[in-house]
């Protein structure tokens, strides 16, 4: 999975200036340096420019480096709403994006992600794309609160799910994630009610389309 990755990253996952600023940035701040890969980045990019979608929900903002991959494939309307347990991670998240120009595009909900989620339903509001990587015990009840807020034909993507390559790998050492990506991944994909499938991009995304 490595050798892939660091050959897919050095084909595809060059950083422009504004995406080294905010790693540089995280890394100066002392944030976690757990950002997803440039080359994971490149296709949430994709991901959103290729559904067509306007609204963009995220569960986990770090520093906004996935923030910034997603706000480039929305169109100038598009707009990105963020959620982050840290509020100091959301307030330099939302410097860094205004820092590259997404003034008035990204809102921040500041809190667990279960009650943001469970606000965001009660006020009516609706996204076509999501972006979910944050604590992974919480994972089945992002796709359910994130299935409750979606548009018809919306994308759901999960990151991490690989849990290292132990999902799969029995040789490689089980992470406290791992019983719960297995679940997960079993779980969808024995849904009949929604497409899904796994891309092997970084620590794995499980990406699910919503019926229209
Ligand atoms: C892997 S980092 C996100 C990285 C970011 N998506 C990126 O690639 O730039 C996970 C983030 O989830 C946040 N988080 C953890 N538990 C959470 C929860 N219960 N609700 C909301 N956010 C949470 C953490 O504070 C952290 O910022």
């Amino acid at each position: 999975m490595k050798a892939m990755n660091d050959y897919t990253n050095r084909l595809f996952g060059t950083n422009d200036a504004t995406s080294r600023a905010i790693l540089q940035a995280i890394e100066d701040e002392g944030l976690p340096q757990i950002s997803v890969s440039p080359a994971a980045a490149r296709w949430l990019t994709m991901l959103v420019s290729m559904t067509g979608a306007e609204r963009v929900l995220e569960i986990g903002a770090l520093g906004g480096y996935s923030g910034l991959a997603l706000l480039r494939g929305l169109p100038s309307t598009g707009t990105l709403t963020s959620l982050e347990l840290n509020e100091s991670y959301a307030h330099l998240a939302k410097h860094h994006l205004e820092e590259a120009g997404f003034q008035g595009r990204v809102s921040y909900e500041i809190g667990d992600a279960m009650t943001s989620l469970a606000e965001l339903d009660a006020r009516g509001e609706t996204y076509d794309f999501f972006f979910i990587d944050a604590n992974k015990d919480g994972y089945a009840d992002y796709v359910e609160g994130a299935m409750r807020l979606a548009r018809p034909g919306a994308l759901i993507v999960l990151d991490n799910v690989f849990a290292g390559g132990s999902v799969y790998d029995d040789r490689i050492e089980a992470k406290t994630s791992t019983p719960f990506m297995k679940r997960l991944n079993a779980m969808i994909a024995s849904r009949t009610d929604v497409r899904a499938n796994l891309l092997p991009i970084g620590d794995g995304f499980l990406v699910i389309e919503l019926p229209q």
